[in-house]
């Protein structure tokens, strides 16, 4: 009977750890547009909102993701310059979304202190742009990446 290796053990829960950042970015940005744009009644609860989620599900899920990465790293048999590109753009990403999750601490402190509401509204601009757009761009390029390495390593 065939058994599961260790390598793709490891893949499938970076995978589901993956999925679960994706599903989170998703959410927040849902949550971040409605506040800013749609209802603004709601920004208050969107900043609220994005901090709880940061502290108990995407920090979580994050150091996951880069735990079972550097494990793979340790048991891939070969590494390609491909896979040198794709952990460090993982490396870059997972630095920058931890600056994003210190930004949404620093806005819900500010909150806390009642910061004026254009000081707020400017943070949450802010961070739409820097981290969800420069978050979203890398997370294609490091999803891309790791399918490709992933399949064909599978392959052969
Ligand atoms: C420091 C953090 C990370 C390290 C060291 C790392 C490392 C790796 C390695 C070694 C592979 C396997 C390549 C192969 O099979 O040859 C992989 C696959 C993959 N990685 Fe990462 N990774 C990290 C973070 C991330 C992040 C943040 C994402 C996306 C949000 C991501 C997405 C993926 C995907 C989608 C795969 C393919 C999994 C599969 O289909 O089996 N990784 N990663």
């Amino acid at each position: 009977m065939e058994t599961l290796s260790t390598l793709n053990l490891l893949a499938v829960i970076h995978l589901l750890l993956v999925g679960g950042i994706l599903v989170c970015g998703f959410i927040e940005v849902i949550f971040e547009y409605y506040g800013l744009y749609f209802d603004k009644s709601f920004h208050h609860n969107a900043i609220r909102l994005h901090c709880l989620v940061d502290s108990f599900v995407e920090i979580p899920l994050f150091i996951g993701v880069a735990v079972t990465g550097g494990y793979m790293v340790y048991h891939l048999e070969t590494i390609t310059p491909l896979h040198y590109l794709k952990i460090g753009f993982s490396i870059l990403m997972v630095l920058l979304f931890f600056n994003c999750a210190y930004e949404t601490f620093r806005r819900y402190y500010l909150l806390k202190r009642n910061a004026d509401e254009q000081v707020l509204i400017a943070s949450t601009k802010k961070m739409m742009v820097r981290n969800f757009a420069i978050v979203g761009v890398l997370t294609g390029v490091v999803i891309c990446s790791g399918f490709w390495l992933s399949y064909h390593r599978l392959i052969n």
